[in-house]
């Protein structure tokens, strides 16, 4: 989502609205915008592209110089006029735009709805409306501190009241905001292309920070009212850096932004006390859940890959078997789908006409559908049955990174899920995994500080025209996708191999100096593994290994060179595994000077069978 606001001398509307078209790029289902006009504060908003908004302002343009204004890309609800921001209370004298999640939003709507707050959305923004003037008695400042304090989750937050409309509060909690200082006038903005157009000086908010705009003064302070100083930051960036946040493309932007798409696919799914996954969106009963003989997960290309993860994943943890296939296969190959055939299509878009093919077919035959997808209101998300959305955020590079890994995230709670629901596995074991998916976050953190050691790697990768990635298990999983991955945006042609299987043929390929690419996190298949690395060195290639922290010794005479990841548990290696393949793509693609975000002859979304 984006937000921008202004306080100041001039219009606002030109400006929250020129702001919002230099966010667009982050996502678009719905926009609007609020303004101080002197019938009070006004709201326009509208489902669909900023255009529909501006259609709907044009006859009847909003007056007045300050005003908030937001694009949504949705996380709860879907697009629709009444979801999208900004939101007001029951009385309309406060309206708040909100990027981020609400965590317990649910338990705070019943609270406020027992009091007689009535809601018009499905959001969890809305509630932050609805809190803050519950929580009003004649400051604003205190108003948003107090309400802020009861919400859990990541967000940052534009706020407005018509009871004093010479101030605009601002607050940072996990998800980015700036404060554009301008003369007489100023800002905030999701991120600095909203407002890099009137003003380079900015505050970057930290978490637990808010400011509060004045039409000439800034205040910062700590959510718990302590006065706070900031150096000025002066953006030097063009638009199109800005636009990346200061990364040179956004495939390498969103493969830094994985960390954050564990968290917030994680957040809200995890019980207070960390021993159990919550799938409020899941409506099966236990009934139903105990009914499934079977599971299909189906999907293209990336998600695919997701999906041969997700089925070790489900059959370790639910003992339910799972089947995978491409969606373009799927229909032709006349599958056996009962009533008691759970299918479960992943898609990032939602919108893969192949995929949507298949959960039609599904539904035809009278399976329910599971769809884990990055978008709400999209057509797989709109037909399937239950919907789990991975909360990767906009994902605007052709090759899929973030929404990859939060789809891995999704399968790794769906997992759990089912295994407490059919007590395959006890709460103390699914405690423990939870722990360690708590970690992840932090070790992704870890293995992206040593990008400069990938970039050497896929420096000399890319001097070469074929080579291979292999591993047993979860690893051949991960295999098929960093190879996909370097495919797709190198044009350097790989094959991703069950290490065990190249003795049945491809062996004949290795010849002097070909890379290969061994992944072995797999505790369990290290020996098996590790011996085939050894058939592939004695003629001749050249092995990067991609092993767990710890052993560096056993393996190091075994291969050329070693990338370690930091220790988790084997079952969830690939939410890490996959980020030096993700990194090595990437530079590879850069050393080749090639196109990174938009690789020849592919297509973000392709809605065509
Ligand atoms: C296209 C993209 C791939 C993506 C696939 C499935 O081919 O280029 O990166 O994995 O579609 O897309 P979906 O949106 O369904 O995940």
């Amino acid at each position: 989502c984006g937000i921008v606001g202004y306080i100041g001398k001039r219009e606002s509307q030109g400006i929250l609205i020129d702001g919002l078209r230099k966010l667009e790029y982050r996502g678009y289902d719905s926009a609007g915008i609020a303004v101080f006009t002197e019938n009070g504060l006004e709201v326009r908003k509208s489902k669909g592209r900023l255009a529909v908004l501006e259609e709907k302002l044009g006859g009847e343009p909003l007056h007045g110089s300050v005003g908030i204004g937001h694009t949504r890309w949705a996380t709860h609800g879907k697009p629709s006029d009444e979801n999208s921001h900004p939101h007001t209370d029951n009385s309309h004298k406060f309206s708040v735009v909100h990027n981020g999640i609400i965590e317990n939003y649910l338990d705070l709507k019943d609270e406020l709805m027992a009091k007689g707050h009535k809601f018009v959305s499905e959001t969890d923004t809305e509630v932050i409306s609805h809190l803050v003037a519950e929580e009003y008695d004649g400051d604003i400042v205190k108003a948003v501190q107090r309400a802020v304090k009861r919400m859990r989750g990541a967000f940052a937050l534009g706020v407005l009241t018509e009871f004093e409309p010479d101030r605009l509060v601002a607050v940072r909690f996990a998800s980015p905001l700036v404060i554009g200082i301008g003369n007489g006038e100023n800002f905030i903005g999701s991120d600095i292309p909203a407002i890099l157009e009137h003003t380079r000086d900015v505050y970057i908010l930290n978490d637990g920070e808010m400011a509060i705009l004045k039409k000439n003064s800034v205040e910062l302070m700590t959510i718990d009212g302590e006065n706070i100083s900031k150096e000025i930051f002066h953006v030097d960036w063009d638009l199109v850096t800005a636009e990346k946040a200061g990364f040179d493309h956004f495939m390498l932007k969103e493969i830094y932004e994985q960390p954050k798409a564990y968290r917030d696919t994680m957040m809200g799914r995890i019980s207070e006390d960390g021993r159990k996954v919550v799938l409020k969106e899941i409506g099966m009963t236990l009934e139903q859940i105990q009914g499934i003989r079977k599971i299909q997960i189906v999907a293209c290309g990336t998600a695919f890959h997701a999906g041969l993860v997700g089925k070790t994943v489900i059959e370790s943890l639910a003992r339910i078997p799972v089947e995978t296939d491409v969606a373009s296969e799927y229909r032709y190959r006349s599958p056996i789908i009962t009533p008691d055939t759970l299918v479960i299509v992943v898609s990032q878009s939602g919108e893969t006409a192949d995929t949507l093919a298949a959960l039609r077919e599904a539904k035809r035959n009278g399976a329910r559908v599971m769809a884990i997808t990055n978008v709400v209101g999209s057509s797989v998300a709109r037909e399937a049955d239950d919907v789990i959305i991975t909360q990767a955020g906009p994902e605007i590079a052709v090759a899929s990174t973030k929404a990859y890994t939060s789809q891995l995230i999704a399968f790794y709670l769906l997992g759990l899920y089912l295994a407490d629901k059919l007590e395959t596995r006890d709460e103390k074991w699914i405690a423990d995994v939870l722990t360690a998916m708590n970690q992840l976050p932090e070790q992704v953190e870890s293995i992206l500080d040593q990008a400069v050691v990938l970039k050497q790697v896929a420096d000399s990768i890319s001097k070469h025209s074929n080579l291979f990635f292999i591993g047993r298990g979860m690893d051949f999983a991960v295999a098929q996708e960093g190879s996909l991955k370097l495919k797709e945006i190198s044009y350097i042609h790989s094959e991703a191999y069950a290490a065990g299987e190249l003795k049945h043929g491809t062996l004949a390929l290795i010849e002097d100096g070909i890379p290969v690419i061994a992944l072995i996190t797999q505790e369990e298949l290290y020996e098996k593994t590790l011996s085939n690395i050894k058939e592939v060195k004695a003629r001749g290639a050249h092995v990067l290994a991609v092993i767990n922290a710890g052993h560096e010794g056993e393996v190091s005479k075994s291969v050329d060179e070693m990338f370690a990841i930091p220790r988790t548990l084997p079952l969830l290696a690939p939410a890490l595994s996959v980020v030096p393949l993700q990194l090595i793509a990437y530079y590879a693609s850069l050393a080749l000077g090639h196109d990174v975000d938009k690789p020849r002859n592919l297509a973000k979304s392709v809605t065509v069978e």
